[in-house]
């Protein structure tokens, strides 16, 4: 059991006002150690060894727990809040939509919102950065899953506002009790009234691709494409309460993690001058100026790194829940049926055992261990955008490096925020264009 266990609370105080200092300690308790929630008692993975087989082992270890629950108040049984009995068929409907084929199409679209929401900067301006990164992927995600079907731009904007109003209650609508989360104050009411809009402009470009029934290259129509092949199911597609929750999902699990992970990449660029030197040497000798396209990937090699490096020092999912489904054992353990387990990418990539100095930030380290790093989990829930998620990433940081000079402003500390994601709270950043002169100096 790890310390500082309160009657009636548990470990709630720490796990709300410094969760990552908290799971951060608990590997010197052991590979497993026992924290409490409130009355809910929870078990945290704390070894790569053990945290890859309870990903391997979906059938024990089934999605549920706290943040299961809540997320299905708005995402339903979709692919990452369903059980395992449901997974099978909504994976292998959903997985078209995300084959290496559409990539190139998707990377089409993620440099044109890039292109566009930087040219929007003017040098000397000071950027909330976060929020502009979020900017850049709720609209590469509308645009990705929706094409041109959306609604006119002020509907365009008020879906924006309203997935950040989503994401601003997310995590403690989490820890906070049901009885709390249904009173009819202010913010609960903003909570519920963006997720009804969010859910009635999903509805509505629905029954129009239904009737329309042509392919529009986005995940929309592949998802609406996608056809069973089992022998009782052959032909049966998904339900439009299916591809809704699953669109919600993506909504969910695709905006606010890249955009961490570019916020806090940005930041750590600005803070290693050697590797902010390198990483213009990179871009300007591949783009020459130009934004990034699919095609230049492979030759973005350190902007790939800085991408994977920044995903292991603040993975944006940072704490996920199983519960299982039987009596089990894990590393010697029994643990009893209905179980909440909890593993947690930070945690693991915080080990100095497993990482060389876990804090530094050093895009040319040697790679770890088999399991150690694991920013999209592992297994048959392994996030199934991640080649999406690298790929918008690594183009939005190659495009903004071969433009752009992001320095820190004076202010409050950069912290992780305590949110759905791992975004970092306070990242005021100046924009400097970089010139032909100052490119030369690199
Ligand atoms: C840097 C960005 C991202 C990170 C770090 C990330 C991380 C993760 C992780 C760790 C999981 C597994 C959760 C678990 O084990 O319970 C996951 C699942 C998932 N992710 Fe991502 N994700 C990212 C971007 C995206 C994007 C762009 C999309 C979609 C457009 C997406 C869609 C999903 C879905 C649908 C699942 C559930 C998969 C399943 O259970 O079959 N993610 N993600």
């Amino acid at each position: 059991m790890a310390p500082g266990c309160l009657p009636l609370l548990g470990h709630l105080l720490p796990l709300i006002r410094d969760p990552l200092a908290f799971l951060s300690s608990l590997p010197g308790h052991g590979d497993l150690v026992e924290v409490r929630v409130g009355p809910t008692r929870a078990v945290v993975v704390c070894d790569p060894e053990l945290n890859h087989r309870l990903l391997m082992e979906d059938r024990t270890f089934d999605k549920g727990g706290l943040f299961i629950e809540k997320a299905r108040e708005f995402v339903g049984n979709s692919l990452g809040t369903c059980p395992h009995s449901l997974h099978r068929r909504q994976r292998r409907l959903a997985q078209p939509a995300f084959h290496q084929a559409r990539m190139p199409g998707y990377a089409g679209i993620m440099v044109e919102h890039i292109t566009a929401a930087t040219g929007l900067w003017r040098p000397g301006r000071v950027l909330d950065v976060y929020a502009e990164m979020m900017g850049i992927t709720v609209k590469v995600l509308l645009a990705t899953m929706f094409s041109s079907s959306l609604p006119a731009q002020a509907g365009h904007h008020r879906l924006h506002e309203d997935i950040v109003t989503i994401f601003d209650s997310l995590y403690r609508r989490t820890l906070t009790p049901r009885s709390l989360n249904r009173l009819p104050t202010r913010g609960n009411l903003r909570y519920r009234q963006a997720i009804a809009r969010v859910h009635r402009a999903i509805h509505a470009v629905l029954a129009d691709r239904r009737v329309d029934g042509t392919d529009h290259g986005d995940l929309l129509s592949a998802l609406l494409a996608a056809r069973d092949d089992g022998s009782d199911t052959a032909g049966r597609g998904l339900s439009d309460t299916e591809i809704t929750d699953n669109t919600m999902m993506f909504i969910l699990a695709g905006t606010e993690t890249t955009a961490s992970a570019l916020a806090w990449a940005l930041h750590l660029v600005a803070g290693h001058p050697a590797v902010e030197r390198s990483l213009h040497g990179e871009v300007d000798a591949v783009l020459a100026g130009r934004p990034a396209t699919h095609t230049d990937l492979p030759h973005l090699k350190l902007t790939g790194r800085i991408v994977t490096e920044t995903l292991r020092l603040y993975p944006p999912g940072w704490i996920f829940t199983r519960v299982t489904t039987a009596d089990t054992l894990l590393g010697g353990h029994r643990i009893p049926q209905n179980t909440t387990v909890i593993y947690s990418p930070y945690l693991l990539h915080r080990r100095a055992d497993l990482f060389d100095a876990p804090d530094r930030f050093d895009p040319d380290r040697v790679q770890p261990g088999r399991h150690s790093l694991v920013p999209f989990g592992a297994g048959s829930r392994k996030c199934i955008g991640d080649t999406f998620a690298v790929t918008e990433a690594t183009l939005a940081l190659a495009t903004i490096a071969s433009r752009w000079t992001l320095r820190h402003v004076a202010g409050p500390p950069v912290t992780p925020a305590r949110s759905a994601a791992l975004y970092p709270r306070n990242l005021r950043m100046r924009a400097e264009a970089r010139t032909e002169s100052t490119k030369a100096g690199t």
